[in-house]
């Protein structure tokens, strides 16, 4: 018999007729005439309820049935008498694929917290939790390659091992092939790290702008999708040393344009969970968060809030709110400063643009004033930033300038100087981190919960 999954069971179809079906034993319950097996196989929150007659079958086989316990069950789809499902199998045979034994199984009880389930980070995706937050970051991961299919933007795959700092923030993990023992020197005596992979610095990429921009320069309108690394010692819920980013880029944009794209990419997700995450948001609103699905269809419903870097800075230094990092025109937006924009001030999505060009990145276009930048970060509530992008310098003089200016090996970047040598082009993008996104989406509290295997500081073993 073929196997049917639990998502597909549940519509009903198949009544009166008999099931296989295949999955892990969430609970088990009864008396010494019936037994009711809940049963959950991946495909959907809910779980299918297994009715087994104890006196047809083994009473010793029954014993082996425990929570955690992978098992095949074949019988007949019938209506259920049952509250809250309306449907159930009434059991003809049960074979016990794999044990989960009583005594240490960890996820026994109900109701573990999420800091003992990040220990366990190899079984957490079996409770209803992290079952839908996976499931939601499929169909968002799903979405974004659909959403830039249908524009008719191509995804980039860029690399992994780079040798430029995209940011120039100096983040980075260093990649080396070096005998790290014996390393090779300079003529000082240092480390020769020039020798890191073969004749080369090297480092995890923090960014796949850069080599975005050059795809971009060819094809128009593109789109990278993966892993970035930052080598910095934050423990805060916002910050993973590994994390997914989404980086489109477009020649032809301006600022503006940009901005239009990102409100209306941040929509679509949004959107696009709405219609087809239904039962795990509803789980996780009537969990964790009953503000959740409203706070969803706000973002979607309603547009996004834009102003200039200058006229925030006014709005939080009137504000009434004591914030422990002051803010001055020139300093950087700590997370309270944009939390209460969205929050409290205009209780919406903003996009603050014009930043001042010391704080930002090398590569943004420089306004007319001499001292901002064409830069745009979007704030989400409960997030603060979760896009940051720009305009690009697209002038090569100006670029170089700046290069020079801020100290960054020009060498190191001559390729993406190139791209304003021949043929420039105005052209703008921006950055997505995934799994802030996917807090946003799922209202969970700690980004070390919406991604299978978090990399942060001391992290855990796996
Ligand atoms: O603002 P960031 O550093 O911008 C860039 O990397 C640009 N190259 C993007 C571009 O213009 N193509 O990072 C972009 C986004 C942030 O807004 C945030 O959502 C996320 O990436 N992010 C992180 N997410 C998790 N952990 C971290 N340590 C993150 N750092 C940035
Ligand atoms: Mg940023």
């Amino acid at each position: 018999m073929k196997r049917t999954k639990v998502a597909e069971l549940l519509q009903g179809n198949a009544l009166g007729q008999d099931v296989l079906i295949k999955g892990w034993v969430r609970t088990k319950r009864g008396n010494k005439f019936v037994n009711f097996i809940a049963v959950n196989d991946g495909s959907t929150i809910h779980t299918v309820q297994v009715v087994a007659d104890v006196q047809q079958f083994n009473e010793e086989s029954l014993k082996d049935i425990t929570t955690g316990a992978c098992v095949a069950v074949t019988g007949m789809l019938v209506e259920s008498q049952g509250k809250g499902q309306s449907v159930e199998i009434q059991a003809k045979t049960i074979e016990v694929l794999g044990l989960a034994d009583v005594e240490t199984y960890p996820l026994q009880k109900k109701g573990h917290s999420l800091e003992f389930l990040r220990e366990i980070a190899h079984l957490r995706p079996r409770t209803n939790t992290f079952g839908a937050v996976f499931r939601i970051r499929h169909a968002m991961s799903y979405a974004v390659h659909k959403y830039f299919n249908d524009k008719g933007f191509y995804y980039v795959q860029t690399p992994i091992i780079t040798g430029s700092d995209a940011e120039g923030a100096g983040q980075m993990f260093r990649v080396t092939t070096l005998d790290v023992a014996n390393p090779p020197k300079t003529e000082t005596g240092a480390v020769d790290f020039s020798q890191d992979f073969f004749g080369k610095t090297t480092n995890l990429t923090v960014s796949g702008q850069l080599e975005g921009e050059v795809a971009a320069m060819a094809l128009g309108e593109i789109y990278t999708f993966g892993p970035t690394f930052r080598a910095e010692n934050s423990n805060t819920t916002r910050h993973l040393a590994e994390f997914w980013m989404i980086e489109p880029e477009m020649a032809f944009y301006d600022l503006n344009d940009n901005m239009d794209l990102a409100e209306e990419f941040l929509k679509y997700l949004v959107m696009y969970a709405l219609n087809n995450c239904k039962d795990d948001l509803q789980f996780l609103n009537d969990m964790y968060d009953k503000e959740l699905l409203t706070r969803l269809n706000f973002v979607v419903t309603n547009s996004f809030e834009r102003l200039e870097y200058t006229q925030a800075v006014e709005i939080l230094k009137s504000a009434k709110q004591k914030f422990e990092f002051p803010v001055e025109w020139g300093t950087d937006l700590q997370s309270e400063h944009e939390r209460y924009l969205v929050e409290k001030h205009f209780k919406k999505p903003v996009i603050l643009t014009n930043y001042p060009k010391h704080i930002k990145a090398f590569y943004m276009k420089q306004n007319e004033d001499g001292k901002t930048v064409r830069a745009m970060d979007v704030l989400f509530p409960g997030i603060g930033e979760i896009i940051g992008g720009s305009q690009r310098e697209e002038n090569y003089e100006k670029l170089a300038a700046r290069i020079k200016e801020m100290g960054i090996h020009e060498e190191e970047l001559w390729w993406y100087l190139e791209l304003r040598k021949f043929g420039t082009a105005p052209h703008a993008g921006f950055g997505l981190g995934f799994e802030r996104l996917i807090l946003f989406i799922t209202g969970m509290g700690n980004i070390r919960d919406v991604i299978p295997f978090p990399r942060f500081p001391k992290s855990a073993e796996f």
